[in-house]
């Protein structure tokens, strides 16, 4: 009960904050894939995404499996609790990585993007030993640029083959500034 979405917008109007429970990540994993179709496929993440069209499962089997496989990728699931509320994803390439990230929309608006970000940015310095990373964000994608200023991001500027911009972040464990490169390129329907 206490994880259900009624009783989370419930607990929303009530003022429970959002620091009330741990977050906490967790690997992706077989158990997950459901849950990372219905997040794909939620209309608002398609919308703000630059593949916006509805993922099959058969696609989303391939594509998952292949990402659970790869060395150069982490994908993790944000526990809100026992909740699963949100992934981000990791896609390295050398000493940086791109990020991808949802938040389900029935747990939007709390605050656990900007928490999410903020998580993401330390696991990517203390776990992956990251240099940097970088976003790509569609020019109207309000929330999602501000959770990445919020946690120190900045905008490089346009990107070259899309109406969106590129957010990047030096990371601090690595004091040296190193030469900006373009992101990796993307491997899947995400
Ligand atoms: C982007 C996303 C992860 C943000 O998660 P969230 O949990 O809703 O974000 P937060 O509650 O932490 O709020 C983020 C900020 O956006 C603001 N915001 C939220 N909805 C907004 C809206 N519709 N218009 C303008 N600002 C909005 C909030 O006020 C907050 O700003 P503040 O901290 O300066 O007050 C979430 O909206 C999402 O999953 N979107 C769909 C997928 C997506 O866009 N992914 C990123 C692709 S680059």
């Amino acid at each position: 009960m206490k994880d259900d979405p009624c009783a989370v917008q419930l607990e929303k109007r009530e003022g429970e904050p959002v620091q009330a429970r741990q977050l906490s990540f967790q690997k992706a994993c077989g158990c997950h894939e459901e849950l990372l179709l219905e997040w794909k496929n939620d209309e608002t993440a398609r919308e703000q995404s630059f593949l916006p069209r509805v993922i099959t499962a058969e696609e989303h089997h391939r594509w998952f499996r292949a990402v659970l496989a790869r060395a150069d990728i982490t994908l993790l699931i944000l526990y809100w609790g026992e909740a699963p509320t949100g992934s981000v994803r990791f896609e390295r390439a050398g000493e940086q990585a791109e990020i991808s990230y949802s938040i389900d929309s029935r747990y939007r608006g709390l605050g656990l993007g900007n928490r999410l970000i903020g998580m993401a940015v330390q696991y990517a310095q203390e776990t992956l030993a990251l240099s940097r990373l970088c976003a790509r964000v569609k020019k109207d994608n309000v929330p999602s640029q501000r959770v990445l200023l919020a946690n120190g991001f900045r905008n490089m500027g346009e990107l070259d083959d899309r109406p969106g911009y590129l957010f990047g972040k030096q990371l601090e464990a690595h004091s040296q500034q190193i030469p900006e490169i373009a992101p990796p390129p993307r491997i899947s329907h995400l």
